[in-house]
């Protein structure tokens, strides 16, 4: 009984050092783009077809002239040495259930303008660090690390986010204020 409870408190000491090493992550159901560019976002497509050739050099980009490994991770888990006391912190982009709420047309607008909830992700296009084309290719290389190798959820269109279900997320990866705040 007694080594029984102090394998949980292990348990619980080793949860909460992660916790405070990072974060949290905001809600993947809150939109980032402006309700009032949102539509457009979500119709804009990959101006290439999506392809294993298109995934490899977003790769180039991410952990190259994009730096985006920094803080989204080598594995683009969202723990990159930038992510330290980040908050809210890098997103986690091998999460599926992330692909699943969010077009790809939505992830570029972010990589070119910033997210208005974070100001640390700059808007990389309109910086001029990359150009479009590497953006989307960054983007297309961000989703594949949760699509498993789907096409359709790599491409991420609106209407194939819109036949996706809608995830609760677990509780311990969000801020309370962004709990089931489930916007589409
Ligand atoms: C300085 C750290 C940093 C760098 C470098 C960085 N990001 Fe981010 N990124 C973040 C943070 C923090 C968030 C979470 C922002 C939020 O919750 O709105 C984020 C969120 C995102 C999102 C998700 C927005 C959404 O819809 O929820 C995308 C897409 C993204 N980053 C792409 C990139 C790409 C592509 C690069 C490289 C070109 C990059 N990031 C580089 C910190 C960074």
């Amino acid at each position: 009984m007694k080594t029984w409870k102090m394998a949980v408190l292990g348990v619980a000491a080793i949860g909460f050092s992660a916790m405070s090493a990072n974060a949290g992550e905001l809600d993947i159901l809150k939109p980032r783009v402006p309700a009032d560019q949102i539509a457009a976002a979500k119709a804009m497509k990959p101006p290439f077809a999506v392809t294993a050739d298109m995934i490899a050099k977003g790769k180039d980009v991410f952990t190259g002239a994009g730096t985006c490994y920094t803080c989204h991770g080598a594995a683009g888990d969202g723990n990159g040495p930038g992510a330290a006391g980040m908050d809210p912190s890098p997103r986690n982009f091998t999460n599926s259930q992330f692909e699943q709420v969010r077009t790809s047309g939505e992830m570029f607008w972010v990589v070119s303008n910033g997210s208005p909830l974070q100001p640390a992700m700059v808007g990389f296009v309109t910086a001029g660090q990359i150009t479009e084309k590497q953006a989307w290719e960054a983007v297309i290389y961000e989703r594949s690390l949760g699509c498993k190798g789907d096409m359709s959820c790599i491409e991420g269109s609106a209407d194939w986010v819109s036949k996706q279900p809608v995830h609760e997320e677990a509780a311990g990866n969000l801020k309370p204020e962004f709990l089931n705040t489930a916007a589409k």
